[in-house]
């Protein structure tokens, strides 16, 4: 035979005097917490509830203040390493430049001959459905700039950082070669181009330009633009030299896709390498 539920007692509780106060430990220093009344709490009806339930409802915790903003900064602290794994993870996994960290806007030196497609640039946000295509001679700052996006979507994600991913694009021929070698047919790296939230492609203009490859890039802008899916292009090729070297079907797409900015700066590596040299003779 079952035994017969204990029967419940009903609590005569005129105030959270008659009730003992709760015993929870602060979770930062362990200590018992302080109590005071709720002054919320109504006696009424309390006879419903069990014990344990009331003193809650009835006294309320005098928070240590200390505790918790150490609670708080240490939860920052945790997010912002939590974000910053995850940037280094995206930046890993994504063919990202090793020295793409430094290339922000901030650190971008603007030359007053390109002052004001660089305010164009400024005003972009990330939530923009499009990007920029930067022309150029070697050295002229397109690939920095282009590297302070990824800042900027950084910046923005608050929640999910975005699937960016970065080709330069002989590198992205030549990985999409390998791929065509898979036993499984799969097209990982083309699938990746095609269906990336952001799509960062350096040095267009210089791949092989086999037939096979203008064809890949028609799909991959051909789908981003029906997308709508943010891409940026670096080029050293002039405006006319993309339409003699890339079918003009190509360059339309990249104009529905990219906002074109030419920088006309010289080449600063050329300042890096005088630095360099002014640093050697300096040295004894
Ligand atoms: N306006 C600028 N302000 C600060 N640094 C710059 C600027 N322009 C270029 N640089 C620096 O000069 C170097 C060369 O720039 P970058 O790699 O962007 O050139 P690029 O135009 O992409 O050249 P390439 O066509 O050869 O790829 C980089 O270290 C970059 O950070
Ligand atoms: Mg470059
Ligand atoms: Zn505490």
């Amino acid at each position: 035979m079952q035994p017969m539920a204990k029967a419940f007692t009903p609590i005569l509780v005129s105030s959270a005097d008659d009730l003992e106060t709760p015993q929870d430990r602060c979770p930062e220093c362990g200590e018992v917490f302080q109590y005071e009344k709720n002054p919320e709490f109504s006696a009424k009806d309390s006879s419903a509830l069990p014990r344990t339930v009331l003193s809650r409802l009835a006294w309320r915790p005098i928070t240590h203040l200390n505790c918790e903003s150490r609670m708080r900064e240490r939860a920052h602290a945790a997010a912002a390493i939590r974000r910053k794994q995850e940037i280094n993870h995206v930046l890993k996994r994504s063919g990202f430049p090793g020295n793409v960290m430094s290339k922000t806007l901030s650190s971008f030196q603007v030359d007053p001959d390109c002052a004001r497609e660089l305010e164009l640039v400024k005003r972009w946000r990330p939530t923009d459905r499009y990007g920029f295509w930067f022309q150029g001679p070697p050295g002229s700052g397109k690939s920095h700039l282009m590297g302070s996006f990824v800042h900027r979507y950084f910046e923005a994600s608050t929640e999910k950082v975005p699937h960016m991913v970065w080709w330069s694009v002989p590198f992205l021929f030549d990985q999409i070669t390998k791929d065509f070698a898979r036993e499984d047919r799969a097209e990982p790296t083309f699938q990746d181009a095609l269906n990336a939230d952001v799509l960062f492609l350096d040095d267009l203009g210089t791949q092989q330009g086999k037939p096979w490859e203008t064809e890949r890039l028609f799909q991959i802008l051909d789908r981003r633009l029906n997308w709508e899916l943010p891409t940026f292009v670096t080029t050293n090729l002039a405006t006319g030299e993309v339409k003699n070297l890339m079918h003009e079907r190509l360059t339309s797409r990249l104009l529905g896709l990219c906002i074109p900015v030419t920088l006309k700066a010289r080449d600063r590596r050329r300042d890096v390498l005088a630095e360099r040299l002014r640093d050697l003779h300096g040295r004894v």
